[in-house]
């Protein structure tokens, strides 16, 4: 109705307009000056025939007069300090999370993203890494509330809190590139939502003081002299273990009161044994058997051995919010303590696990600068002084521990210098591996390693490197950018500087080769160290307890013979209330006998890289071979399955594989371990 009242208006004018046709004139030429009555007053002289009339406005509303720099053209502002420019208020802290999450959730359900779930997760790490820039007490509120959200964990609140992970992983998300190569890595490796990023090119040229010695200097010669040394890994006492709790429990960890089979409270399916069970890490009662069956093993006990090395792991494997910094020391004293008094005399050369930090695998890069760098210095501090007291290492060197991540150089006076490791720098569960990691060694742990093998090779000394977490081998432990470099000093200061390499942390007895020219061209002439991984002590999960002696040459301090050992943890529940006798340890392999047969080899030839190389052939050719180093991978356990076909192939390719770069690029995945 109304619509057509307006149309009809609309006709009415048009047709008036048409009949006003006679106006006059056609033409009217306005006169050159500016009008200049239209207004009181000017800023200039508007009659000017060069300049624009600047009248003073005056505003009958504000009563303003407007002043002539709001029109200038000479001098137009462009920074309004004046007005109002209005901000949002602040978020509270709590709104903040709340805001994070909210974005968190668009993140993931925008459409845009498609199915391209590392994306999402490198945005929502933007979202977080800013809120808690701003708010650094939110971090821990944050990631609970995340976990909970995406449900990344069964315990959350118990994970991420303050009190547990939740400052770890604020300062992770503070300090790293999370949009860029730091940021795929997390998603990769915490939240599965990545392909881990690939090995960054690195160019090694400039990071050695001096070429390659071409050619490399008169090895040193055997002495024929045979010297012991243990190796000892993974004790991972439980001093919490509970005889007679349940030891077939559904989550970590077992052979405690708290934990239950999958029926449930109230019933006991397995009861723990006093000496350990598959499940469970070991109670005193396993570490004192097996420290007590050492030396008369070996013939030690009126000797002691030349050497001990203890490749780490120390603290039982609970959840990281069962632990705190006191149970870890307590730990460190007790074990190296029992070390002192069991194994007689002759120096441990111990490095620290992954387990003997807290949180669990953590340890930060001293480049974090002011209180930060320093937060892990309690542990450095402590275990260097243990070594100390033990009467290992002396002042100099720990305190040379002290500041170096617990890392240190002994040099020996027979010629043969130690250089153990701290591996959290390069382990895949340490947090702060994932700040500015495509930087091969922020903590600065390679540097210090390479400078201190430029001085045993300026020396004529050789070098025995102990750590924990192992390098390569399948890949899955340690990360590509630090692992690759290493490959690269090692193939630098070997074989004239660098005799052997020893790591733990599996609890698996396995191995591995480093060859010239990163591996390019793998055969018996390129092959140059060899790295030997220890079996543990502890029988978790599903392995049998062990340790290894070695026979090493006082001049090369090369291995001539290794013997390995174990107790059959299948049999312990039988020991049980009585107190006759305890476990048997006993022997299980002599590395060249079970190995070698095929191999023309000097008796008193050392069982170095070019020998092993050999060994993996003849593995090519006898997979029976394989199948015997796969029992001996789980110290024969009744537990541990066979390895054919596939597997057989990967575990000689993993054998091959000294950086985690190398084994992700040339193996099949997912048959480095037999748990
Ligand atoms: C704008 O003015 C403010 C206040 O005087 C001053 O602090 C700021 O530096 C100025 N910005 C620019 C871009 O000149
Ligand atoms: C590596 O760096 C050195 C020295 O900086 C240079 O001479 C060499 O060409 C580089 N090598 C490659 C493969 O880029
Ligand atoms: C341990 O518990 C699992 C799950 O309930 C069960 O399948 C397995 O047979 C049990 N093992 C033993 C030795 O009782
Ligand atoms: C990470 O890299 C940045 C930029 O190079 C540097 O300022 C910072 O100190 C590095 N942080 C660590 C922990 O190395
Ligand atoms: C400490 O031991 C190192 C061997 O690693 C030796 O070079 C140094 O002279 C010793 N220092 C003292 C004060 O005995
Ligand atoms: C690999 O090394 C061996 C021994 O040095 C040599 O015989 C062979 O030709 C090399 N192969 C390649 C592809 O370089
Ligand atoms: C390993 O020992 C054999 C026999 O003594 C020797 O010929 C070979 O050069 C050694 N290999 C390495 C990498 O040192
Ligand atoms: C040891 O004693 C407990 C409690 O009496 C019993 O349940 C268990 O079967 C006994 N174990 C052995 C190996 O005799
Ligand atoms: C040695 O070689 C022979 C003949 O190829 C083979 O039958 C035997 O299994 C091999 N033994 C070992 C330990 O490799
Ligand atoms: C060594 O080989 C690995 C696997 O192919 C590769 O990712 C890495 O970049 C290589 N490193 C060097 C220094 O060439």
């Amino acid at each position: 109705m109304l619509g057509t009242v307006v149309g009809v208006v609309g006709l009415l004018s048009v047709t008036a307009v048409a009949q006003s046709t006679d106006i006059q004139p056609s033409t009217y030429t306005v006169p050159g000056a500016f009008p200049t009555s239209l207004y009181s007053s000017y800023y200039n002289n508007p009659t000017a025939t060069s300049a624009q009339a600047q009248p003073v406005i005056s505003d009958p509303v504000t009563h303003e007069i407007y002043s002539f720099s709001l029109t200038d053209p000479n001098n137009i502002p462009q920074n309004d300090t004046v007005d109002p420019h209005l901000l949002p208020p602040p978020a509270t802290s709590s709104a903040l999370v709340t805001h994070a999450i909210a974005q968190l959730a668009s993140i993931a359900a925008n459409p845009v993203f498609g199915d391209n779930t590392c994306a999402r997760c490198q945005a929502g790490l933007e979202v977080a890494k800013f809120a808690v820039l701003a708010a650094p007490e939110i971090g821990p509120d944050l990631a609970v509330a995340a976990c909970q959200y995406f449900d990344f964990d069964s315990e959350c609140q118990l994970t991420y809190m303050l009190n547990n992970l939740g400052g770890v992983v604020t300062q992770l998300l503070a300090f790293a590139d999370v949009g860029g190569y730091d940021g795929q890595a997390i998603c990769a490796n915490f939240l599965g939502s990545c392909d881990m990023p690939l090995t960054t090119p690195l160019n090694s040229t400039e990071w050695f003081a001096k070429p390659k010695p071409d050619p490399l200097p008169t090895p040193r010669q055997p002495t024929g002299e045979r010297l012991k040394v243990l190796h000892i890994s993974d004790a991972h006492i439980d001093p919490r273990y509970t005889t007679g709790a349940e030891s077939n429990c559904s989550d970590y960890l077992c052979c405690r009161p708290n934990v239950y089979s999958n029926d449930g409270p109230g019933t006991i399916t397995v009861p723990a044994p006093r000496y350990g069970a598959y499940y469970c890490d070991s109670p005193y009662a396993l570490i004192t058997a097996a420290l007590e069956s050492i030396p008369v093993l070996a013939g030690t006990q009126e000797t002691g051995f030349d050497w001990t090395i203890f490749t780490g792991d120390l603290v039982s494997h609970d959840p990281d919010y069962q632990l705190q910094r006191s149970y870890i020391m307590y730990t460190e004293t007790v074990l190296y303590d029992l070390f002192k008094r069991l194994l007689g005399s002759g120096p441990v050369y111990p490095s620290l696990g992954n387990h003997d930090t807290h949180n669990e695998a953590q340890d930060a890069p001293y480049s974090l600068g002011g209180y930060l760098a320093e937060q892990f210095s309690w542990n450095y501090d402590h275990v260097s002084s243990l070594w100390e007291y033990e009467g290992w290492i002396n002042e100099t060197v720990a305190n040379y521990a002290r500041t170096h991540y617990a890392a240190y150089m002994v040099r020996r006076t027979d010629g043969l210098r130690i250089i153990t490791l701290n591996t959290d720098f390069w382990y895949r569960a340490n947090y702060f591996n994932y700040i500015n990691m495509t930087n091969p060694d922020p903590y600065g742990m390679l540097r210090f390693v390479t400078d201190e093998l430029q001085d045993a090779e300026d020396a004529g000394d050789r070098v025995w490197i102990i750590g924990h977490v192992l390098p390569g081998w399948d890949g899955t432990n340690a990360l590509y950018n630090p692992t690759d470099l290493f490959y690269q000093i090692i193939d630098r200061y070997s074989p004239h500087v660098i005799a052997n390499v020893f790591f733990g942390h599996s609890h698996e007895d396995e191995l591995s080769i480093y060859y010239t020219n990163n591996g390019t061209n793998m055969s018996a002439a390129t092959a140059l160290t060899p790295t030997w991984v220890c079996p543990s002590i502890t029988p978790l999960t599903n392995l049998n307890s062990g340790f290894r002696i070695y026979e090493v040459d006082s001049g090369t301090f090369d291995i001539l013979d290794a013997h390995t050992y174990w107790a059959d943890v299948n049999t312990f529940a039988e020991l049980d209330n009585q107190t006759e006798y305890g476990p048997a340890y006993r022997y299980e392999y002599n590395t060249r006998e079970t190995y070698g047969a095929n191999i023309t080899w000097g008796l008193n030839d050392p069982l170095n890289a070019t020998w092993w190389h050999l060994v993996t052939e003849a593995m090519e050719a006898e997979p029976s071979l394989v199948s015997t180093f796969n029992t001996y991978e789980g110290k024969s356990s009744v537990r541990t399955q066979p390895c054919t076909g596939e597997c057989a192939t990967a575990k000689i390719c993993y054998m091959r594989s000294g950086s985690a770069s190398l084994a992700a690029q040339n193996c099949p995945s997912g048959y480095g371990s037999v748990q």
